[in-house]
């Protein structure tokens, strides 16, 4: 490989000012093919045979040279991949042949039924052996990367399946994605299919990175990846660690594969960096063994990865299978059990949110959990802890529910040494030694002096997080210095600062106290329902917000409403109700609000839309368990009430539909008991798309 790129040296050493235009063109040339090709090194076989030193040398020559011939820079140039200006917005990219998803299997019963099926339908006898691809799934963000002779051209998310959105020149940040392939007779047209995603170490400096700044960090290295890819900004993504495993191809001219082992080859071979975990197995034991091994060892895995791929290898047998709209019917997902680890509870903390509630976590000895180390969970609540009988010393048994929040699901018993200690609830408020009160009816325990700074940093973070009022920038560290110092003591008091205030505080420059206060700003005009939310009431969550914004049109209208009129609204109960209404009977509040008018804050109204009859929404309760990809939570629920739908936080017989993203929970095993019509995250899309229809948008 190396001789291809030989040095003229008679050539290289000449001043970039004495080239002729041919010349230029002719080195120019060539100084690409060598710096995609220690690019792909470096970043796809990390195995550099070149210096730093060397190549930022190559690179520099050839942006000298291309910025004294401006008409000689290609879009594949490899100084092309940092420096597009910010888009306004993504164009659609329509694939050329649809992105489907996998069906999913969560045992080793459900891939023999599977192998079973692929069998019968082929008509292959029961004893034969079926090859299969196992490939890890990977969980970051699907792309498609179409070239044209060779030449990256377009990159775009997989959206719905049919059309996504046009991220090419973010894509083009990705070092691991070639910008041209590394043969010498590519196909006409291709199209790659691969997953960007985030390294677990990358993932969690980046987080570290950004509650620094004072910004959110991301809930998981899938959202950091898709949220990097969906960037409007390249220079945004350029500076995140975005990586690449390509496992497939869509429509493709001029050439064609017998089986995907072999497509798998010729990826590798045409510079695409591709698993080298990927295993060919013959026969559904030797995938089950596989997926049994990886089970065990996934907390090796350097990246996130949810599951395993099994495909069928002959891509004769995967034209005979062929799809169902949503899956082909030659691939199945095998997804890993939530794995569970035994960790040390070294104390038992009790932190006091932004209600007063108390809440005990527990420290734990840190330890990972399906990549993630895990250093506490929340123990909710004393009932909690009698619950489980959980003691300070115990050996506890942690995962991670949903794939994210960690929890502690029991007590291994056998381990007690009889030093543990029990734990009772304070009876001060740790933070400010107020009065804590527990309803007798009520689980939980509170603070009730008013002034409680915990309370106050608690709140500030709801006022800023990002079903509020989205306000960034302001981080808990910063929160902790306003209240600390008295600068603030409510959310209004957010909007009376000024930047030579926030210039004063700690690791505070002119430009962050800008970008606060700009921030600070933008978020005057927040849609009411983000304001409702933001108040905090006992409650009331985004949805309810949502609800009553829409009923009400104005802070005002909300704030004069009787008892009787919140409870004439379908979907408020009586006790969300009551504490509406006594929020808006309180001294604190009406100041509060005085304030919040006095400053500016004058929140825009969310339109009611009036749901269609036709809808396939109307009338119907929709649960939703796990993640989905095209939408947060509260987007995909706002969605289901626009559409004319009910959203309901558990499954019960009442339910209609369960819609079931990654990772769900035991709502969607409830569903199952219950019979309860469940759908994936493809089909609720579509029926999005359908309620949408009928409302001619
Ligand atoms: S194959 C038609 N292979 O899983 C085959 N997908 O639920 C569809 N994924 O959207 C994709 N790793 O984002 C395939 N090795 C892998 C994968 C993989 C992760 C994701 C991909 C896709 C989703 C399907």
């Amino acid at each position: 490989m190396e001789s291809r790129f030989e040095q003229d040296l008679s050539l290289r050493s000449k001043p970039v000012k004495e080239l002729t235009l041919n010349e230029a063109r002719q080195e120019a040339e060539k100084l690409r093919r060598e710096i995609e090709y220690h690019n792909y090194r470096y970043y796809v076989l990390n195995a550099p045979v070149i210096s730093d030193a060397e190549y930022d040398e190559l690179f520099r020559r050839l942006v000298e040279i291309e910025e004294r011939f401006p008409e000689l820079v290609t879009p594949d140039s490899p100084t092309q991949r940092v420096g597009a200006p910010p888009a306004e917005e993504f164009g659609a990219v329509t694939h050329r042949l649809p992105m489907l998803s996998l069906d999913n299997a969560f045992n080793e019963d459900e891939l023999r039924a599977f192998d079973e099926r692929v069998k019968r339908m082929l008509g292959l006898s029961p004893s034969t052996s079926v090859e299969y691809v196992c490939e890890l799934k990977l969980d970051g963000l699907a792309v498609n990367l179409t070239y044209e002779n060779g030449v990256f051209v377009r990159g775009a998310t997989r959206g719905d399946g049919i059309t996504g959105e046009d991220v090419t020149a973010n894509l083009r940040t990705v070092r691991s994605i070639p910008l041209r392939m590394l043969i010498d007779d590519p196909p006409p047209f291709i199209e790659v299919r691969g997953e960007v995603f985030m390294t677990v170490r990358d993932f969690e400096l980046l987080n570290r990175q950004r509650v620094e700044r004072g910004e959110q960090p991301f809930m998981n290295p899938r959202n950091a990846a898709a949220g990097s890819v969906r960037q409007l900004d390249p220079k945004v993504t350029a500076e995140r660690r975005l990586d690449i495993f390509c496992y497939g191809v869509g429509h493709v001219e001029g050439i064609s594969f017998e089986t995907h082992w072999q497509a798998l080859e010729f990826l590798k071979r045409a510079g695409f960096k591709v698993n080298p975990d990927n295993r060919l197995c013959c026969g559904i034991d030797e995938v089950i063994q596989h997926c049994i091994d990886w089970t065990e060892r996934r907390h090796e895995i350097p990246y996130p990865a949810d599951g395993m791929v099994i495909k069928v290898n002959q891509i004769r047998y995967q034209e005979l299978l062929g799809t169902t709209a949503h899956h082909p019917r030659w691939a199945i997902a095998y997804k890993f059990p939530a794995e569970q680890k035994t960790t040390l509870l070294k104390d038992i903390i009790v932190q006091v949110g932004r209600t007063g509630a108390l809440t005990p976590v527990a420290v734990l000895e840190p330890v990972e959990v399906d990549g993630v180390v895990i250093t506490s969970a929340t123990l909710h609540n004393e009932d909690q802890i009698r619950r489980l009988d959980v003691r300070i010393g115990d050996t506890v048994i942690v995962q991670r529910a949903g794939g994210v929040i960690p929890e502690i699901v029991g007590v291994v018993k056998e381990r007690r040494t009889g030093d543990e200690r029990e734990f009772t609830m304070p009876k001060r408020c740790p933070v400010c030694g107020g009065e804590v009160y527990k309803p007798p009816d009520e689980v939980v325990a509170r603070c009730i002096n008013p002034t409680c700074p915990a309370k106050l940093e608690n709140w500030l973070k709801h006022w800023c997080s990002r079903d509020a009022m989205n306000i960034e920038h302001i981080g808990p560290k910063l929160i902790k210095q306003l209240v600390d110092r008295g600068m603030v003591s409510d959310p209004a008091d957010l909007y009376a600062l000024t930047r030579w205030q926030l210039m004063g505080l700690e690791r505070m420059g002119e430009k962050s106290a800008e970008n606060v206060i700009s921030e600070i700003e933008k978020s005057k005009t927040a849609s009411l329902d983000r304001l409702i939310f933001a108040l905090g009431i006992r409650h009331v969550g985004a949805r309810t917000a949502r609800i009553l914004s829409e009923h009400f049109g104005s802070l005002e209208r909300l704030s004069e409403a009787s008892l009787e009129e919140l409870m004439n609204i379908p979907e408020i109960g009586p006790e969300t109700a009551r504490s509406i209404y006594d929020y808006f009977r309180m001294e604190s509040t009406r100041e509060l609000l005085e304030k919040l008018r006095k400053y500016g804050v004058r929140p825009s109204a969310v339109e009611k839309v009036a749901a269609p009859v036709e809808s396939p929404f109307v009338g119907k309760t929709v649960v939703f368990t796990g993640e989905l990809d095209s939408y947060t939570r509260s987007e995909a629920e706002a969605l289901v009430q626009q559409y004319g739908g009910k959203v309901a936080s558990s499954v019960s017989r009442s339910t209609d539909l369960v819609v079931v993203g990654r990772n769900p929970g035991s709502k969607y095993q409830r569903a199952l008991e219950l019979g309860i019509r469940t759908i994936n995250e493809e089909e609720f899309l579509e029926m999005v798309k359908q309620a949408k229809g009928t409302m001619g948008e």
